[in-house]
């Protein structure tokens, strides 16, 4: 894991979006993971005006979304899918087909999980998979478990996730209770993983994720086996880390 220590969000935005930039510019046709969550917004911000001044280009690329909640349709504005459309989407030149997001609103969650996974592996899994970390040590929707899931699965959110999500939700009661997500086995897969962290509600998970031990009850902490691992956080989101 190589940790990249930035001052803000502004700061771990600006970083990140460089290295997504990066792996398009050197590959166009690159296949890119990505994540919702507030963490993200900033890189996304700067993407689009990249995208804008012509520095990079969205035509051949292909994106596989982490996760969905289950029960909301496409255009639900709750819905990942919605997110992902509103934040980066349809602000860049990227082909909408080209996009991939769990299909929360098929109820058959095998079916669905299933679906995801063959086009997943068909795209050769990401070049670049963008993470967050939820406050309990959770990627994707992955939550704290008995073991490490492989593969996309339905999952019944936590208590914390539904607290912590409730923010973007007018009600709390309407947050969804389950969710379709990649599971970690799928999120290894990929050839290389950049995690955003910022704030200090990160931090017990960010030192979970880099310096604990490797298991499920921090599902980011499988991260430390990965080959090519980048954490970009921030002087809050690593306070409870050794200064290295
Ligand atoms: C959700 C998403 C995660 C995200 C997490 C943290 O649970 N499923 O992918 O990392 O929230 O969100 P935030 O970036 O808003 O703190």
């Amino acid at each position: 894991m190589r940790i990249i220590r930035v001052a803000g969000y502004e700061e771990m935005s600006s970083r990140a979006a460089d290295v997504i930039a990066a792996q398009l510019i050197l590959d166009p046709r690159s296949v890119l993971g990505l994540a919702t969550g507030t963490t993200p917004v900033g890189a996304y911000r700067l993407l689009v005006e990249k995208n804008r001044r012509g520095e990079i280009d969205f035509s051949q690329v292909r994106t596989y979304n982490l996760d969905e909640y289950r029960g909301l349709s496409h255009d639900d504005s709750q819905s990942y899918h919605y997110f992902m459309a509103d934040n980066l989407f349809k602000h860049v030149n990227i082909d909408m087909a080209n996009t991939h997001v769990p299909d929360g609103s098929d109820p058959d969650a095998e079916s669905a999980c299933r679906a995801y996974d063959a086009m997943v592996e068909e795209a050769g899994y990401p070049d670049l998979q963008l993470l967050g970390i939820g406050n309990n040590g959770h990627i994707g929707f992955n939550e704290p478990a008995e073991g490490f899931p492989v593969g996309t699965h339905c999952v019944d959110l936590t208590p914390s996730t539904i607290q912590a999500n409730s923010r973007l939700f007018d009600d709390p009661d309407d947050v969804p209770r389950q969710a379709y997500t990649m599971g970690v086995g799928t999120i290894m897969k990929s050839r290389r993983v950049l995690v955003l962290a910022s704030g200090a509600a990160k931090a017990d998970a960010v030192r979970a994720m880099c310096y604990g031990p490797v298991v499920p009850s921090c599902p980011a902490s499988a991260l430390q086996l990965h080959p090519d691992c980048i954490v970009i956080a921030d002087e809050a989101a690593l306070a409870r880390c050794p200064e290295e």
